[in-house]
């Protein structure tokens, strides 16, 4: 019989390519949203990919802790990757205890259910923001972490402990890796699933095809006075379909009993620093697009420069990005055209 896994917020943009990703892989996947920051549109994209016409989604909040019980008692999950949060950090300034509820709720919740089926395999979707600004790059899995820069942050952090507490409370029945992602860009090849922020985008490539599309009139590139070689910030971004791999090999290594502890950290980046700078001109010279921008002053709460040292998750999990900056750029843009119908 195939393992399940449950993909929580599994119908958002990294959800729905793991989603692909592990059906690729001979998963059987329950999918399970509130759909409070995305549609309908990359769930339907995911069933067209796969040709999984029958693929479960449960619409639900994991906030609710009797939904979250009835859920583990329908199916016999054997791994949950939990993406089931908010995750725009201007609003997490503005709105904390929404995000600290929201966030910290769903996965105690989580964690408490798997707990009381007598035990579970536990993805936690980190980020490279528990870092904060790194007294040096690359960063690898043992770089201190340091006090986020934002309450969305500060919940990736802080679930990253309450998972690390309850696998050793456990005796070995949850086991848990913490994926810390870098900066994930890109759509799937197929164009059918992609991000779809809702409003104005804060992410830098969604900007970008949103400009270049005509959706808004200039990106603003935060900061030009940076310590680094153009003055803009570095950054290591990662394809999303790399990065959905990335989660197959995470969850087969719990499967297997492979893991060298109960509860591991793995970078998942690829290793490459790309300025702002570089990032935009790489998009105009593969699409053959002219984007408007201007320089703007820099953004609060943005670090210099982090980018991964990805060679655990590499050696270890035999998991490494694939595809270059320009593919992603590529598929990004084809994902964009597709949604204004072109
Ligand atoms: C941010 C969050 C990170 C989170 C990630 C989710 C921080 C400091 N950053 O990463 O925690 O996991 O989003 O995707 O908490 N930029 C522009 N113009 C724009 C938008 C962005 O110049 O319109 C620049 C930014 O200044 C930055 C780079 O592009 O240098 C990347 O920005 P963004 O895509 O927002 O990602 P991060 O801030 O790195």
């Amino acid at each position: 019989m195939n393992k399940t896994v449950l993909v929580s917020g599994g119908a958002g943009f990294i959800g729905s390519h793991v989603t692909v990703e592990l059906l690729a892989a001979g998963y059987d996947v329950v999918v399970a949203d509130n759909f409070s920051n995305c549609d309908r549109t990359c769930f339907e994209g995911v069933k067209k990919i796969t040709g999984r016409e029958d693929l479960p989604l449960e619409v639900m909040d994991f906030c609710d802790e009797k939904q979250t019980r009835a859920l583990f008692a329908k199916y016999p999950i054997d791994a949950v990757i939990h993406f089931a949060a908010y995750k725009a950090v201007g609003e997490s300034v503005a709105q904390p205890l929404m995000y600290y509820r929201n966030n910290l709720q769903s996965f105690l919740n989580v964690l408490q259910a798997a707990q009381d089926q007598g035990g579970c395999n536990v993805l936690f979707s980190s980020s490279a923001t528990v870092y904060g600004e790194p007294d040096k790059v690359p960063v690898t899995e043992e770089t201190p972490r340091k006090s986020a820069t934002s309450p969305y942050g500060n919940t990736k952090t802080m679930c990253e402990d309450i998972l690390r507490d309850t696998v050793k409370a456990s005796e070995g029945k949850v086991r848990g890796i913490l994926l810390r992602y870098f900066n994930p860009i890109g759509a799937h090849p197929s164009a059918l699933i992609g991000e779809l922020p809702r409003g104005v985008p804060n992410n830098l490539v969604p900007f970008i095809t949103q400009t270049a599309i005509g959706k808004r009139e200039c990106l603003s590139i935060f900061g030009n006075d940076y310590p680094t070689p153009d003055g803009t910030c570095l950054r290591d971004y990662i394809d999303i379909v790399d990065l959905a791999k990335a989660h197959v090999f995470a969850v087969t290594r719990m499967m297997e009993g492979k893991m060298k502890k109960d509860c591991e950290v793995f970078n998942v980046g690829t290793g490459r620093p790309v300025s702002v700078l570089e990032l935009v001109n790489a998009f105009e010279k593969v699409n053959g697009v002219k984007l408007n921008w201007k320089f703007a002053p820099r953004r609060p709460g943005d670090v210099t420069a982090i980018w991964a040292d990805p060679t655990l998750a590499n050696t270890e999990m035999g998991w490494k990005a694939t595809r270059t900056v320009e593919e992603t750029l590529k598929a990004a843009w084809a994902w964009e055209k597709h949604l204004a119908g072109k």
